[in-house]
């Protein structure tokens, strides 16, 4: 009775038990197969004001659900950065630029340069695991469009700085960088770009916004997905309710106490998935997750966007639960205007909900549904 008890029970049980506390992170970067890609080296030299943190930094999980409380109490004046500094610094990110094997008129000479959100790396953009589904570079190639995406600072094979380093002002001004070399032509191989289009997922979409704010001539538009508004008050926010120091999990990532992780595959399914949760695909990005800075996410409110004045074209996107962009549902938001007082004078300025998605759009069902809604607005007005 007992052995077949637990035979049963490691019989259900191994499957589940395997994946959810370990991060088999996947080393392998690899290309979309309809595109010309190149991989750089990208080495910027920016100039920003830099936040300090201020309080004792954490030292284990326990201090970080600390803090995730602190930051959660927003009735009382919790501020962890203690005043800024002035910095230049040079980075080195790692970028993969891709243009379209087979043309679609002189498309190939827009890139859309593309900055992903906490939580992964550049792999969001572009999933070796059903690329037909979930590749956003490969739809982007598909249609004709140039792409350049990356490893934001401190994420994937780009440059580990501490996680008190890597914040909001250093990565708009990297962006801005990114997108002036694009249109010199010195990370888009043999393609003369003639038109950048900023995309963002997430805390990417905040800080390529700010980016375009405060350099507007740096790309013709910019489309934002996972974001309703651009300030972000939390440093751990919704999506990292369960966040772990990045290097307590197994095997460990080697990043300083500044950094955390979204949890297991369960956090993971909370915060970026809707049901029905498709497991493989879940298991798939799992894999790609990427720590995040506790600073960076904090920062997007001390970088002080002023999007009022914004006067390009605009493309606001959530998914219909998004749990970051909209407390978990949407439509509403969208129906009471928090674009207009985000956007006021963007022109165009328009809106898409992903129906049935998460927060983490490009692994929703029907994800091809959002790139075309995507690539329908680059179409119509870039
Ligand atoms: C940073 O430099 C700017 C421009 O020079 C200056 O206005 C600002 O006060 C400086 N900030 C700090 C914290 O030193
Ligand atoms: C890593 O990703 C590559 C490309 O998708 C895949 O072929 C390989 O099986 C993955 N490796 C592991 C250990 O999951
Ligand atoms: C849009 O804003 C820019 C500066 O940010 C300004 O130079 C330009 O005149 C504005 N265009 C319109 C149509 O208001
Ligand atoms: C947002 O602004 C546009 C243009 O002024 C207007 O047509 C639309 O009704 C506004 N939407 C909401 C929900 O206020
Ligand atoms: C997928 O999304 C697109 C864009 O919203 C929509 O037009 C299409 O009907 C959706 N397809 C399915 C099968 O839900």
């Amino acid at each position: 009775m007992s052995t077949i008890f637990s035979t049963l029970f490691l019989v259900l049980a191994s499957p589940i038990l395997a994946a959810p506390n370990s991060y088999p992170t996947n080393e392998s970067y690899p290309h979309p197969a309809n595109g010309i890609c190149i991989d750089y080296t990208v080495k910027e030299e920016v100039t920003w004001t830099k936040s300090i943190w201020g309080i004792p930094k954490p030292k284990n999980n326990f201090d970080i659900a600390a803090l995730r409380i602190s930051e959660g109490a927003l009735d009382y004046d919790f501020e962890p950065i203690s005043g800024y500094e002035n910095a230049t610094s040079t980075y080195q990110l790692a970028g993969t630029f891709c243009s379209p094997s087979k043309k679609v008129g002189n498309k190939e000479k827009t890139v859309l340069l593309a900055t992903h959100g906490g939580g992964y790396d550049r792999r969001y953009w572009a999933s070796s695991y059903m690329p037909s589904k979930y590749n956003f570079v490969q739809y982007a190639l598909e249609n004709g469009y140039s792409v350049f995406y990356y490893d934001r600072l401190g994420t994937g094979q780009s440059q580990i700085v501490s996680g008190y380093e890597s914040q909001g002002a250093n990565q708009v001004e990297l962006i801005a960088k990114i997108a002036s070399s694009i249109r010199s032509g010195r990370y888009s191989g043999s393609i003369e770009a003639s038109k950048v289009v900023l995309v963002g997922h997430s805390l990417g979409s905040v800080f390529s916004a700010g980016a375009i704010i405060k350099y507007p001539s740096i790309a013709e538009g910019q489309f934002a997905a996972g974001a309703t508004s651009l300030t972000l008050k939390a440093g751990l926010s919704a999506t990292f309710q369960n966040a772990l120091l990045a290097s307590t999990v197994n095997p460990p990532f080697k990043r300083d106490s500044g950094y955390v992780v979204i949890g297991d595959i369960y956090a993971h399914a909370r915060s970026f998935f809707s049901q029905p949760f498709d497991i493989p695909t879940l298991e798939y990005a799992q894999s790609i997750v990427q720590p995040a800075s506790i600073v960076e996410m904090l920062s997007s409110a001390n970088v002080k966007f002023d999007e009022s004045s914004y006067n390009g074209s605009v493309l606001l996107t959530a998914g219909e639960y998004d749990i970051l962009a909209c407390g978990g549902n949407c439509y509403p938001r969208f129906e009471y205007g928090v674009q207009n007082k985000t956007f006021p004078v963007a022109k165009p300025l328009e809106t898409y909900i992903h129906p049935g998605a998460g927060h983490g759009v490009n692994f929703a069902n029907n994800a091809t549904g959002f790139y075309a809604t995507v690539i329908d607005f680059v179409n119509r007005n870039i």
